[in-house]
C-alpha cells in the first residue's frame, strides 16, 4: 500500500487538483479530507475543463475509487447536482464514489447565518465563499450539527432541525420544518447509495498489498484555521494531520506528503498578504493565469512568492516534496522577486512569527531574479527550461528546504516536469 498526500501549501489555489489528477493515474483511492463546496478545484484534460467542489478529483479516471471523509461537510443539493453534471460530461459514479456517513451536512440555515455574520461584522470581514462551511463547522464543534446519517431518521432529524434552529435563537414554522425535511429526504433518496464507513475501508485497503491511496487537500495551509492568518481563515484545519482528524487514516501512516505551491503567490478574501502587488505585473499575471476564484468568479489578489510563508508552510506539513505550478505564467516578466523576509518595526522576521496586523503592516524583503521570455509549455525536462527559470526554481528550493518534485509548465496534463532526484 501506498498512501499519498497532496496538499495547498499557501492560500489556496495552488494547483492541486491538476497535482492529484497528474498523480490519479495510479492512485486506485484518491480522498478528500476537508472542506465542503467552497473547494474549486480546476483539471483540464483533453480540452475538457472540469471544476470540481466536493467531488474528488480521481473522478477523472475511471478505475479511481472516489472517498469523501468524515471530516468533510457535504452540501446534499450542492453534492447532487455536482454528481449530475459530471453524469451529463459522461463519468460514471457506479461502485466509484462512497461519503462517510459522520460527514457533516450544510443546511440553509448555514448560509443564511454565513450571510447575516459577514455583513453584521464591524472591522473585520473575511470575504468568505458564503457556502455555509464556517457556520455547518461551528455546529458540529458546538454539537448541534446533522450529519449525513442522521437524514435517515425522519422523528430524530425533526427534533435536532427544532434543536439547531433555537440553538441560534430563531424559529422555524411547521410548513417550513416540514419542507426541509421533506427535501432532505429526496437528497438522501438519491445520495443513500454512495454512503458508508470510509474510515473502515481506509483501514481495510491499508492491508491490501499494492493498492495506491491519494489524499487530495483542499484550501491551503495559510487558511488553516489554526495556523493560517487568524481570522482570515477557512473553518476546517488543513495541515498534514487533518488527514487522520477526517478521515480516521492517521497521518502517521502516509508515505509522502507532497505541498502544492504556486510560482507567486495569491489569495481570495480578506487578510495579510505581504507580498501582494497591485500593478501592471499583477494585472498581466492574473489575466495570463486566469487568477479568478473558481467557486466564486472573484478576482485573486496577486503577489510574488513568499519564501517565509512557503517555509513556514514547508515546516508545519512536514513536506516530503514541493510541486511548484504555474511557472509558465511567469514568462516575459522582466524581473522577479521573492521574499525572504518581512520587515517590521526595523526587525527582520525570517519566520512567520508575526501576528496578524504586524503582518499587515510589514514591509517584504525581496531577493531578485532575471525573468524568462522563451515559450516554455513544451519544455518536458528540468534541463530545457531557460537558465533564469532554473535558477529561479533553484532558488525557491533552497528557501523551502524541501527538494522541488514537479513543475507545471501549462494547464494540460502533459504539461508537467517531473524532477529527477538530485543525489546528495
Ligand atoms: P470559507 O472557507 O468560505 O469560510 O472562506 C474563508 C476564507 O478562505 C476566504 O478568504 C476564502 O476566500 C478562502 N477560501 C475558501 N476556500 C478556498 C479555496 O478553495 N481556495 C482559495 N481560498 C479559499
Ligand atoms: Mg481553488
Amino acid at each position: 500500500m501506498s498512501a499519498i498526500l497532496v496538499l495547498g501549501a499557501m492560500w489556496g489555489d495552488e494547483g492541486k487538483a491538476k497535482v492529484v489528477d497528474y498523480l490519479a493515474s495510479n492512485a486506485d483511492f484518491v480522498v478528500r479530507f476537508q472542506g465542503g463546496s467552497n473547494a474549486g478545484h480546476t483539471i483540464v484534460t483533453n480540452n475538457n475543463k472540469y471544476v470540481l467542489h466536493t467531488i474528488p478529483s480521481g473522478i477523472l479516471y475511471p478505475k479511481t475509487k472516489c472517498l469523501i471523509g468524515a471530516g468533510v461537510l457535504i452540501d446534499p443539493a450542492a453534492v447532487i447536482a455536482e454528481i449530475r453534471q459530471l453524469e451529463k460530461a459522461g463519468i460514471s459514479f457506479k461502485n466509484r464514489l462512497v461519503i462517510d456517513f459522520r460527514a457533516g451536512i450544510v443546511l440553509p440555515l448555514h448560509k443564511q447565518i454565513e450571510l447575516k455574520s459577514e455583513t453584521k461584522r464591524r472591522g473585520i470581514k473575511i470575504g468568505t465563499t458564503q457556502k455555509g462551511i464556517g457556520p455547518a463547522y461551528s455546529d458540529l464543534t458546538a454539537r448541534y450539527g446533522i450529519r449525513m446519517a442522521d437524514i435517515e431518521n425522519t422523528d430524530s432529524l425533526k427534533s435536532n432541525i427544532k434543536n439547531l434552529y433555537s440553538y441560534h435563537h430563531l424559529g422555524i414554522s411547521k410548513i417550513a420544518l416540514a419542507a426541509q425535511i421533506e427535501e432532505l429526504l429526496e437528497y438522501w433518496k438519491y445520495l443513500k447509495k454512495y454512503v458508508g464507513d470510509v474510515e473502515a475501508l481506509l483501514h481495510k485497503i491499508a492491508s491490501q498489498p499494492g493498492k495506491n491511496i491519494l489524499f487530495e487537500g483542499a484550501q491551503g495551509t495559510l487558511l488553516d484555521l489554526t495556523f493560517g492568518t487568524y481570522p482570515y481563515v477557512t473553518s476546517s484545519r488543513v495541515m498534514t494531520d487533518a488527514v487522520g482528524i477526517g478521515t480516521g487514516f492517521s497521518a502517521r501512516n502516509l508515505d509522502k506528503v507532497i505541498g502544492v505551491y504556486k510560482a507567486y503567490t495569491t489569495r481570495v478574501g480578506i487578510g495579510p498578504f505581504p507580498t501582494e502587488i497591485a500593478d501592471e505585473t499583477a494585472d498581466y499575471i492574473r489575466e495570463t493565469g486566469n487568477e479568478y476564484g473558481s467557486t466564486t468568479g472573484r478576482p485573486r489578489r496577486i503577489g510574488w512568492f513568499d519564501a517565509v510563508a512557503g517555509r513556514y508552510s514547508a515546516r508545519i506539513n512536514a513536506l516530503d516534496n514541493a510541486v511548484l505550478t504555474c511557472l509558465d505564467v511567469l514568462t516575459g516578466i522582466e524581473q522577479l522577486k521573492i521574499c525572504k523576509g518581512y520587515k517590521y518595526q526595523g526587525k527582520i522576521h525570517r519566520s512567520m512569527d508575526l501576528d496578524n496586523t504586524q503582518m499587515l503592516l510589514c514591509n517584504p524583503v525581496y531577493e531578485i531574479f532575471s525573468g524568462w521570455d522563451a515559450h516554455i509549455g513544451n519544455c518536458k525536462e528540468l534541463e530545457q527550461l531557460p537558465l533564469e527559470a532554473r535558477l529561479y526554481i533553484e532558488a525557491i528550493e533552497d528557501f523551502l528546504h524541501t527538494p522541488i518534485s514537479l513543475i507545471s509548465v501549462g494547464r494540460d496534463r502533459e504539461q508537467t516536469i517531473k524532477v529527477k532526484a538530485k543525489k546528495r
